[in-house]
């Protein structure tokens, strides 16, 4: 018995050494020690032994147990690191490996342009203002004196809803909307930007729908000179320092005097500067401070509009105001802030 195990050891430990993965381990292991195994099997036999004999014999059995052990322990050890640095190997991140683009957005080429002048007018110490773009025929044309069969209604062609409510055909409104917010409190220095409508046919020049600025300031002892020094201001920061402006008279129900300002400005492509028009202005009429609250013999204030594609159509050299609207990657991705 004792050279049936030590044979089996010298056999196991052979066979142990050229084991090449964890299943033939388990196999083996199983062959040797399993219930059905080699060793279990002599140990069943120990039952004949002669009481001198079984406890040598028992120390032997259980020395060959144990010297199995470790075999198989040691490379069930191996077998487990050598997969783990498999693992790791095929896992393993390559930091250096350049990251994956993905494509980035930019904030529109008009949008640009009203961030711009929002900010040229906050640094002035003006508010951002805003109002509806379904409007009331009130806000968009009575209170600024354009009653009913006013014929200056028809310089604005409109979209109507129903007989009171219209898409607002220009920014205006949120002046009356201002004062009356501010219920008679002074100063009111805001700009108002926003989409407005218009019955136009689209072409070149002309959209149905488009974006304005509204500026209004009303205070006490304010001026005509005031309004064109802030325009003058406004102007050189948007377009350079040594931009020119000129006014130029006209007309507008809600101002007295009312004026047209014009850019000197050198177009992409032209060889020489010339007089943009750029905006309408003018001191706020009377009868429009009146109608919202403010008296006309106290507070006095002034106001402008413009169109935010025309002004960037100037600064970008644009031809077209269909430009803006139509998505084209390779128009928009010209504006993208690197
Ligand atoms: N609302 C005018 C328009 O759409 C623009 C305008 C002109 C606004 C003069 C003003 C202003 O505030 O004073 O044509």
């Amino acid at each position: 018995m004792r050279e049936r195990l030590e044979q089996l050891k010298h056999e196991a430990l052979e066979e142990l050494k050229s084991v090449l993965d964890a299943k033939r381990l388990d196999e083996l292991r199983v062959k040797y020690q399993g219930k059905k195994g080699k060793l279990t099997e002599i140990l069943r036999g120990m039952g004949g032994l002669s009481a001198e004999e079984r406890p040598v014999i028992g120390q032997l059995a259980n020395e060959v147990r144990d010297a199995i052990d470790a075999a198989v322990t040691t490379h069930a050890e191996r077998f487990e690191r050598e997969e783990t640095e498999r693992r790791l190997a095929s896992e393993t991140i390559d930091v250096t490996l350049p990251g994956r683009k993905l494509p980035r957005g930019a904030v529109h080429p008009l949008m640009q342009v009203i961030q711009e002048i929002e900010e040229i007018f906050i640094g002035m110490g003006y508010q951002i203002a805003e109002g509806p773009e379904v409007e009331t025929d009130y806000h968009n044309f009575e209170a600024l004196n354009l009653p009913k069969d006013h014929p200056a209604r028809d310089m604005q062609d409109s979209f109507y809803i129903t007989e009171e409510l219209l898409l607002r055909t220009h920014t205006s409104p949120v002046q009356v909307r201002t004062m009356q917010r501010m219920d008679g409190e002074v100063p009111i220095k805001v700009i108002c930007p926003g989409k407005v409508y218009r019955r136009d046919d689209d072409d070149a020049t002309h959209s149905f729908q488009f974006h304005q600025i509204e500026g209004l300031v009303i205070g006490k002892n304010i001026r005509m000179s005031d309004l064109k020094g802030t325009l003058l201001t406004f102007i050189q920061k948007l377009f350079g320092e040594d931009a020119q402006i000129r006014m130029r008279p006209s007309f507008f129900p809600f101002t007295e005097p009312s004026a047209e300002v014009d850019v000197m400005y050198k177009k992409k492509g032209a060889t020489e500067p010339s007089w943009l028009e750029i905006l309408g202005c003018g001191m706020v009429h009377p009868r429009v401070l009146e109608m919202s609250g403010y008296d006309p013999e106290q507070y006095s204030g002034f106001a402008f509009g413009m169109g935010a594609e025309r002004i960037a159509m100037l600064k970008y050299g644009i031809d077209d105001i269909r430009h803006f609207y139509n998505n084209d990657e390779r128009f928009l991705k010209q504006f993208a802030r690197q």
